[in-house]
């Protein structure tokens, strides 16, 4: 059968499954632009299964020129570019990537608060620039880490494991989530009083119609001067432009961010505000975590084309 992978993948995977089918991989290493992927589709209607990744939009124009797809595999655990319900509508089993990127994205997540608090590429950046000319104690001083509450937006099994590491820091932890995670060692508070008491808060809630725009400029108006906030979930949880007039006004310590509304696009006033780290969507890029999505994701594939329940169904 056919089946679409929209971008090279590390590791032994997809050629493992292009000797069960027949497997076409979009050769960009980002994957198609929209025009292009609409196009590829067509080109290929009888494909059963596709491998998107999450920059590819599964909705009801790409499902439209697929009438025989039977199965996505989401190379992510967020499934927020897949249209759950078109893809319900039409029979098509929709697979992710869960477990396997938990460490890696955890691990990211505290390089970005570590990044942010004390100033590490600002520091990089000033040396590299030839302006650093000696040992001055008023020079980027930062916000401790050790021994400060950090809040955690989803206790999720990333949420966890970035609240496991907080125990090595000696750190508070508080979590706002819908449901009670029944962690003895982090307390569940309403957002609001998260926001305004945590030092660092960190997002790990999935991207959904209810967290859309969930920090907007009021909520972020809550959070204390000095806080850090990183993001290593989604971009629009948060309103970026807010964010960034935020930093800009000096009414929030910094920024660590992986992820942005507009991904590849990064708005000006982010780029240019203050105390902020950003990376280019890093969160689970080890190569252990991205071998391991290919895996899962073929695994996926292969289940659901043998007439079989895929294991990461959505
Ligand atoms: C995910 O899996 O949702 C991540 O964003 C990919 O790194």
């Amino acid at each position: 059968m056919k089946v679409l992978v929209t971008a090279p993948l590390p590791g032994p995977w997809v050629p493992w499954l292009a000797e069960r089918h027949e497997v076409l991989v979009f050769p960009n290493p980002a994957g198609p632009a929209r025009p292009e992927l609409l196009a590829w589709a067509a080109a290929n209607r009888d494909a059963a299964a596709l491998l998107a990744l999450l920059t590819v939009r599964v909705d009801e124009a790409l499902l439209g020129v697929l009438p025989s797809l039977r199965v996505v595999a989401n190379y992510a655990v967020g499934v927020d570019n897949v249209d759950l319900t078109a893809c319900a509508a039409r029979a098509v089993v929709v697979c992710n990537t869960p477990e396997v990127l938990t460490d890696a994205t955890a691990d990211l997540t505290w390089a970005l608060l570590l990044a942010c608090a004390r100033r590490v590429t600002e520091g990089e950046r000033f040396l590299r620039d030839g302006r650093w000319e000696a040992f001055c104690p008023t020079l980027l001083l930062g916000v401790p880490v050790a021994g400060a509450t950090l809040g955690i937006v989803g206790l999720g099994r990333i949420g966890r494991a970035v609240a496991r590491r907080a125990r090595g820091f000696g750190m508070r932890v508080l979590y706002a989530s819908p449901r009670d995670a029944g962690d003895p060692e982090a307390r569940r508070v309403p957002l609001e009083e998260l926001l305004a008491s945590a030092d660092f808060v960190s997002l790990h809630c999935p991207l959904n119609d209810r967290t859309r725009g969930l920090l907007d400029a009021q909520r972020l108006a809550l959070l204390r001067p000095h806080a850090v906030l990183v993001n290593t979930a989604r971009g629009p949880l948060v309103d970026e432009a807010a964010l960034a007039e935020a930093l800009h006004a000096g009414r929030l310590g910094g920024a660590a961010l992986d992820v942005y509304t507009d991904e590849p696009r990064i708005p000006q006033r982010l780029l240019t505000a203050p105390n902020t780290v950003l990376l280019p969507h890093l969160g689970s890029a080890s190569r252990a975590a991205r071998e391991a999505m290919a895996r899962l994701a073929v695994e996926g594939i292969a289940t659901a084309l043998a007439g079989g329940a895929p294991a990461n169904r959505v």
